[in-house]
């Protein structure tokens, strides 16, 4: 099976490129390095002892990505080229509609005029905004509070509307609750520039001593110990759910997963598994709640397992330690 990984260098494309490999696939890959880097590939290489074929690409550009499908017999792809910044998507949200909005309709033209039956996109637990009910079921309702929600709520409406009426077509929307952790290597992982927004690359750049000290927005929450409650799941098993929605015997329609663990871990459940795991203390001190944020939020992942045989087995120790590994073999190599 040859596959078409848009966005293959980010956080979570990178990973699931290494599994695909890993699993023997053929996999063509298309990046723009917008939010990525380029040694990315090197590193994907030598992880896996296996070869890929590239292209440096904006998703959002149609003739350009049409070279790639006229140069390669695709089988499926999987759509990771998405901005994924709240807070950027409040104060620039043109540029998340255009990018996220447009590159999901150029890849649904090409795979028409291709005849690609299938795809499979990186959709969020955004989409289910304020959950009315604990753990989330695929059939909850939607909502969402900021442009890039909006982006994923509209990609997933797009998608349907097309193979509704493309008889044979087949998306599979993966929604993502929380993805943490790193490959085993320590060779890719998540470290964004600057200062992070997302609870655990904050986590480590304070390990680290990059920054202070952790900022804990709310501890007046409904929730064991006020803090907000999330499911984490390593980004090695989220990354396998895209394999197994591969391997499923192509269904048309659209199918919907939760990727979580269904397991609901607060901040503080995090702070203190990170320091168990690592060795290392993680100073934090307790701030306002920040705005549109929730007070719990995990899945309920019976559906990915009953019908892709999804099971995630990495736990939250693996995915502390395993975070932690990355920064510091990153580290290591740029002191070098
Ligand atoms: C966030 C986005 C979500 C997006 C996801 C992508 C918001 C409101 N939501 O989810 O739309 O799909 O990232 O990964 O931005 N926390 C702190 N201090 C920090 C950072 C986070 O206490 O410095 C807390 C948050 O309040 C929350 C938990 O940690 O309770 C997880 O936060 P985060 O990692 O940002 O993820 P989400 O907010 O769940």
């Amino acid at each position: 099976m040859k596959v078409l990984v848009v966005g293959g260098c980010g956080y979570i494309g990178s990973h699931t490129v290494v599994e695909l490999l890993k699993n023997g696939e053929e996999v063509v890959v298309v990046d723009n390095f917008s939010n990525s880097k380029r040694d990315v590939l090197d590193k994907i290489k030598k992880i896996t002892g296996k070869e890929f074929t590239f292209y440096e690409m904006d998703a959002t550009d149609k003739e350009g990505m049409r070279t790639v499908f006229e140069k390669e017999t695709i089988d499926s792809i999987i759509h990771f080229a998405g901005y994924k910044a709240v807070g950027e998507s409040v104060s620039k949200p043109l540029l998340y509609y255009r990018n996220n909005l447009l590159s999901t309709i150029v890849l649904l033209e090409l795979m028409k005029e291709f005849s690609v039956k299938r795809i499979v996109f990186s959709s969020s637990a955004t989409v289910y905004g304020a959950p009315e009910k604990l753990p989330i079921r695929e059939n909850a309702k939607i909502s969402t509070t900021n442009p890039y929600g909006e982006t994923k709520v509209m990609c997933e409406k797009i998608l349907s509307d097309f193979v509704r009426v493309n008889p044979g077509y087949e998306a599979i929307l993966l929604r993502y609750f929380n993805p943490i952790g790193a490959d085993e290597s320590g060779l890719i992982g998540e470290n964004p520039n600057g200062i992070p927004n997302n609870l655990m690359p904050y986590i480590v750049k304070v390990a680290n001593h990059d920054l202070e000290c952790l900022h804990v927005f709310g501890n007046d929450y409904d929730t064991p110990d006020g803090t907000g409650v999330r499911d984490y799941v390593h980004v090695t098993d989220l990354a396998n759910g895209h394999i197994l929605a591969l391997q499923k015997p192509l269904e048309e329609g659209v199918h919907i997963y939760n990727l979580g663990t269904g397991e609901g871990y607060s901040v503080l459940d995090i702070v203190h598994a990170f320091e168990k795991a690592n060795g290392v203390t993680v100073p934090y001190v307790i701030e306002e709640r920040r705005p549109g944020d929730i007070a719990s939020c995990y899945a309920d992942i019976t559906k990915a397992k009953e019908e892709l045989g999804y099971l995630p087995n990495k736990t939250l120790e693996d995915m502390c330690r395993s975070a932690w590994n990355f920064v510091k073999t990153e580290t290591k190599t740029e002191e070098k």
